[in-house]
């Protein structure tokens, strides 16, 4: 089903006016999409840290996820199951909002994201999973959302962790080479930086990226690495030091309610607060929050028309038409 879907998405792409800064089109291009770190023997073979898996029983949800779920019309609420995944290297669980039509089973996300280094994998807080045709996926700086079957794309979980991670303001480091690491990475400065972000995961997991000679952009390789190796980098005995505090539960609605399977407030399996391991609000400061909400609309839409859920936005700014290897995820 992934046969594809290239010709879809040169039809759909669009980028939106936040988003149309970005590499000049004149850079070359490293690589023809970064699934040639995934396999063979790369991110994709990564050893996931063991996990338990638990399942909230059926009535009550994080309210992030029922937001996501309703707002965007990506899931029936009374569809959503809740996970926690436990990793052997943090106390806190992971909470995973699948909806039940999602071509991902359970197993398969958490071993995905247990896969992510733990240093790393602790900037992500939830993680959801939707049904669609094809995988693509956006970040809003705090959790990771997945459309379709992502299941043989270990890189996709690591360019999402990236925005995560990202450090901004790299434009100058981008613009010192003569190519970027493929034609998605053109979309913008952040997806630049989340593309070379799974080239630094690459490198710290798998063999060192140099072997792939990226003199082309040996600076944007450079800074990453000196910014995120020390998070992808696995340690033997590592464990989380942090994490985003969980959300309130709401109900699913009125029909869990009047079964009765809405108690007031089911918090995350798990204790609550654990000693060394920092608790962190998942929120920006007032006159941040605005302007962060209108990029990750825009990385939304982008993720949904790349899934095949959504059609393009009319009359928008064809920076990718006819791009080749361009990705749409986000
Ligand atoms: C590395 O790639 C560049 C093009 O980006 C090329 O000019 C150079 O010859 C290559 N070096 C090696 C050692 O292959």
């Amino acid at each position: 089903m992934l046969q594809n879907p290239f010709f879809m998405l040169l039809l759909a792409a669009a980028v939106p006016a936040v988003l149309a800064d970005g590499p000049p089109e004149s850079m070359g291009t490293k690589f023809d999409g970064l699934d040639v770190l995934d396999s063979p023997n790369g991110l994709q073979n990564l050893t996931p840290s063991p996990y338990t898996i638990s399942q909230w029983p059926w009535g009550t949800v994080p309210q992030l996820c029922y937001d996501e779920s309703v707002n965007n019309n990506y899931c029936n609420p009374y569809d959503l199951e809740v996970y926690d995944v436990t990793y052997s290297d943090c106390p806190i669980p992971t909470t995973v909002c699948r909806c039940n039509n999602s071509p991902m089973t359970i197993d398969t996300i958490a071993s995905r994201v247990g896969q992510l280094p733990v240093k790393a994998r602790q900037w992500v807080g939830y993680i959801s999973s939707y049904a669609a045709d094809y995988c693509s996926a956006y970040s809003d700086s705090f959790h990771n959302y997945f459309f379709g079957d992502c299941g043989a794309h270990a890189s996709v979980f690591f360019h999402e962790l990236s925005h995560n991670l990202d450090r901004h303001n790299w434009k100058d480091t981008v613009t010192k080479g003569t190519c970027v690491a493929d034609g998605y990475a053109k979309s913008s400065w952040l997806e630049a930086y989340a593309q070379v972000g799974v080239m630094a995961g690459y490198h710290a997991n798998v063999q060192s990226i140099y072997t792939k000679n990226v003199s082309c952009m040996n600076d944007q390789v450079k800074k990453v690495i000196s910014q995120l190796d020390g998070l992808f980098r696995k340690k033997a005995g590592q464990m989380c030091d942090r994490y985003w505090i969980k959300d309130t539960t709401v109900c699913m609605g009125p029909d869990a309610q009047a079964s009765g399977a809405c108690p007031e407030f089911r918090a995350a399996a798990g204790p609550a607060e654990v000693e060394g391991v920092g608790a962190v609000k998942a929120e920006l400061p007032d006159e941040k929050q605005k302007k962060h909400d209108a990029v990750v609309a825009e990385l939304r839409h982008h993720a949904e028309v790349a899934a095949g859920i959504t059609p393009e936005k009319p009359a928008a700014a064809r920076k990718h038409k006819g791009k080749k290897g361009s990705k749409f995820r986000a």
